[in-house]
């Protein structure tokens, strides 16, 4: 087996070859000075299995593009078994068309990968499943559950409570309380689909003078994390932690939610960021 590291993936991509034991090679990159990217591959790939890690991170488009391109090389090249490992699958939340007239770019994405070609797909803590059925081949959704119980197990947090900023990521707030031992509940979120503006629900929550550990898949501009931890203060929440499968972190947004009052945030290396404290690669090998 031969890992490719993309640029978006180069440390994750690493781990996964320690985890397997494999070769992980680097795709050689320079910016032409028109600004078009220029890719190659230094390494024979024929008859072999290859994995492709690239998360489409921000700046999504042309890390998408890097995947295809080096999707596209691998298969002339003649790689027996081709596995595209895509922790964030940008494009994920525009699931379906919320308004007359909007571009589906979920399935988008998926029609050019399909017409390259590939074996499997692997992606982790997708927003919604369903866009997994534009694939026209094998693709999977892995969580972080478990190496974020894993964490959190570790945090010595004082009186847990566990909270879900919206409804929308029920298994893994359940597995990271169940292994913390208590309680969880969640808030409801509602996000203006033209300003993007959130909003929250306020519900009265048992935190007083309780750590409560704040679940999310994925932390864009960190709006929604923001409005639970102002709740949470109000209702006299004490230490307050965010955890995310994803750190997008667009706008500004790290600092939004530590100006807001959270003590630490805690993410994976879906996409690497200075909060990538937890590795996605031992349930991606898993999965090889
Ligand atoms: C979507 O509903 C997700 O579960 C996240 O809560 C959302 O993507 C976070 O977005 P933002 O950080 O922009 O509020």
């Amino acid at each position: 087996m031969i890992i490719i590291a993309g640029s978006a993936s180069k440390n994750l991509a690493r781990r996964i070859g320690e985890q397997l034991n494999a070769k992980v090679i680097e795709a050689e990159y320079k910016l032409f000075p028109d600004g078009e990217s220029y890719y190659r591959i230094p390494e024979a790939v024929e008859g072999e299995d290859v994995v492709i890690v690239q998360s489409s991170a921000p700046p999504q488009d042309k890390n998408l593009l890097e995947l295809m391109f080096l999707l596209d090389t691998v298969k002339d090249f003649g790689a027996r078994k081709i596995t595209l490992v895509v922790p964030y699958l940008a494009y994920a939340r525009q699931d379906e068309r919320y308004r007359e007239g909007e571009v589906l770019s979920s399935k988008v994405i998926a029609k050019l990968i399909n017409s390259i070609g590939a074996d499997k797909l692997i992606t982790v803590d997708v927003h919604n499943e369903a866009v997994l059925s534009f694939f026209n081949f094998e693709a999977i959704n892995l969580t972080a559950s478990v190496p974020f119980a894993d964490y959190a197990e570790k945090m010595g947090l004082d009186k847990p409570f566990v909270l879900c900023p919206d409804q929308e990521r029920p298994e893994m707030l359940e597995a990271i309380a169940k292994r913390l031992n208590t309680e969880y509940d969640w808030l409801e979120k509602f996000r203006d689909r033209i300003t993007g503006e959130v909003k929250t629900k306020e519900k009265a929550l048992p935190v007083k003078d309780r750590d409560v550990l704040i679940v999310d898949d994925i932390i864009s501009t960190g709006w929604t994390v923001v409005n639970a931890i102002n709740i949470l203060k109000k209702q006299g929440a004490r230490d307050i932690y965010v955890m995310a499968t994803h750190l997008v972190y667009a706008e500004g947004a790290r600092e939004r939610i530590l100006n807001a009052g959270a003590k630490e945030i805690i993410g994976t290396d879906s996409i690497e960021r200075e909060d990538s404290k937890v590795t996605l690669a031992k349930i991606i090998a898993e999965n090889l």
